[in-house]
């Protein structure tokens, strides 16, 4: 492990401590987090752990940090005790600056800014502790130690924090698995009976769906011609020779023998192939599977990956709560609607990803590629669609693609750079945090995965600096 284990478990515990002093002097804790499923998913945890401490608590999403500053602003954010999930390290100088009089917790992996803690803070953060908070662990580990540290009970929310990483797309290591703290929480959860893990053919819906509705399903990684096409998934099929029925009955992934699941995967290499396509695309469908294995099998929390896609579509649509109370463990009729709220996501995906496809809205610039989403692709879902089509092998792999949608008086920007460009040095997290400042925005994130908020005026004279700073980054690296 790259990092020092020892000292971030002493953080850990020290945030441990400080949320179980609040506890007992009976705090209204105040939660904020972020949108998305590694946000939902530490959020979960957290809130999780307090109500098995019967610890009072409210807790909130957001999109931005922001938002946090304007409810302060408005006097909406009364509680003395504040505890942030996947958002708070980047901005420390700021908020020290506005609730530094009270008690805040923070859990995150984003790169933090370095600042003294004022006293009555605990910050939780694996890039202080040498670890990546990319790839090694996300803010729902970061909550799960602490909520361990609070009672070792809470080792029943250790596949929560493995479906966060998985929403985070961390699974970066060899065979799509996790790596860093992450593979000790894996440990924890297997252990417990709550986890299996084992490699196959990684497909959408894969319990329970027709298999070429569940290719269809698949958009992580992207397949051009086949991820949103469904009659085109069930022709490819048959080509191959691989029966979709059962007499009656729809064959789904499990049902196929290993000789087909090759068959299959080997076709997508030669229809990679035959279309240009990098075949290091197929390669991405076969890895590690987690499976929750207390869940039910017919729903979409039984496969990791596929809990937080519906953690993400809650996330982005305005339905946060129902991701949290999933996350904490709410099942029956919360599950249910989360399930219609990813229904409509998906929908909404498809048409976001079919608009990108007409001309005009992908532009190269010299450095970079820039997807104009206009007010076609919700604000909230342009960071999806960013990171399916950074997946899909259309864009070129040696340019940062650049994603934007307008967003009132400001415009929204998610930027993902392949994993070339990230070896070669390219950090669009640093890149955005400085310029988006420079501009009177916000930015920050990883160096794979970053946004931005920049004011819509000044979008123009932003995306050409941006790509100047691009180069520049790129040809001193060689
Ligand atoms: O929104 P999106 O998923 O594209 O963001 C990528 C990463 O950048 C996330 O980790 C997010 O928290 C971070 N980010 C940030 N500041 C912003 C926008 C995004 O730190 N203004």
């Amino acid at each position: 492990m790259s990092g020092s284990l020892e000292s971030f478990m002493q953080v850990v515990a020290d945030a441990a401590e400080r949320i179980r002093k609040w506890v007992k002097e009976g705090a209204y804790i105040h939660i904020f987090t972020h949108n998305d499923a590694d946000a939902l998913s530490s959020c979960g945890i957290i809130a999780g752990a307090l109500r098995r401490e019967d610890a009072a608590f409210k807790a909130r999403s957001l999109p931005r940090i922001e938002e946090f500053f304007q409810l302060l602003d408005e006097g909406y954010v009364e509680s003395e005790y504040i505890l942030f999930t996947d958002m708070g390290s980047g901005y420390l100088p700021e908020l020290k600056r506005r609730v530094g009089d009270r008690e805040v917790v923070i859990l995150d992996h984003h790169a933090p800014a370095e600042e003294a803690l004022p006293y009555g803070w605990s910050h939780v953060n694996p890039h202080q502790h040498g670890f990546d908070g990319a790839t090694e662990i996300s803010a729902s580990g970061v909550a799960y130690f602490v909520a361990k540290a609070m009672n070792e009970e809470n080792i029943s929310y250790s596949p929560i924090a493995i479906v966060g990483a998985l929403g985070d797309l961390q699974d970066k290591d060899s065979k799509r698995s996790l790596r860093g703290l992450n593979s000790l929480i894996v440990d924890d959860a297997v252990k417990n009976g709550l986890l299996a893990t084992y490699d196959d053919l990684i497909l959408y819906g894969r319990n329970f769906r027709p298999v070429h509705l569940a290719l269809a399903s698949t958009t992580s990684p992207y397949i051009p011609g086949l991820s949103g096409q469904e009659s085109a998934c069930y022709n490819f099929l048959t080509s191959l020779g691989i029966p979709v029925k059962n007499g009656e009955q729809w064959r789904v992934l499990s049902d196929l023998t290993s000789e087909e699941k090759e068959k299959l995967f080997n076709g997508l290499i030669e229809y990679l192939v035959a279309r240009n396509l990098p075949s290091s695309i197929a390669n991405e469908l076969v890895g590690t599977v987690y499976e929750l294995v207390r869940e039910d099998p017919w729903t979409y929390l039984r496969d990791g990956r596929e809990f937080a896609t519906l953690l993400n579509a809650c996330g982005k649509t305005d339905n946060a709560w129902l991701g949290i109370a999933v996350a904490m463990g709410a099942r029956g009729e919360v599950l249910e609607e989360t399930q219609r709220v990813l229904e409509n996501y998906r929908a909404q995906l498809a048409r976001s990803i079919e608009y990108v496809t007409k001309p005009g809205v992908i532009e190269q610039m010299d450095n970079i590629v820039v997807l104009k989403g206009g007010e076609v692709i919700n604000e909230r879902q342009v960071s999806s669609v960013a990171s399916i089509l950074s997946s899909s092998g259309m864009l070129p792999r040696d340019k940062p693609l650049i994603a934007i949608a307008d967003a009132g008086v400001a415009v929204k920007i998610s930027a993902r750079a392949s994993r070339e460009l990230v070896e070669r040095g390219l950090d669009l997290g640093a890149i955005l945090s400085k310029l988006a400042g420079e501009y009177g925005g916000r930015g920050g994130g990883h160096n794979v995965a970053a946004g931005a908020d920049i004011p819509a005026e000044r979008i123009l004279r932003f995306l050409s600096d941006l790509d100047r700073i691009v180069g520049e980054a790129l040809s001193a690296a060689g």
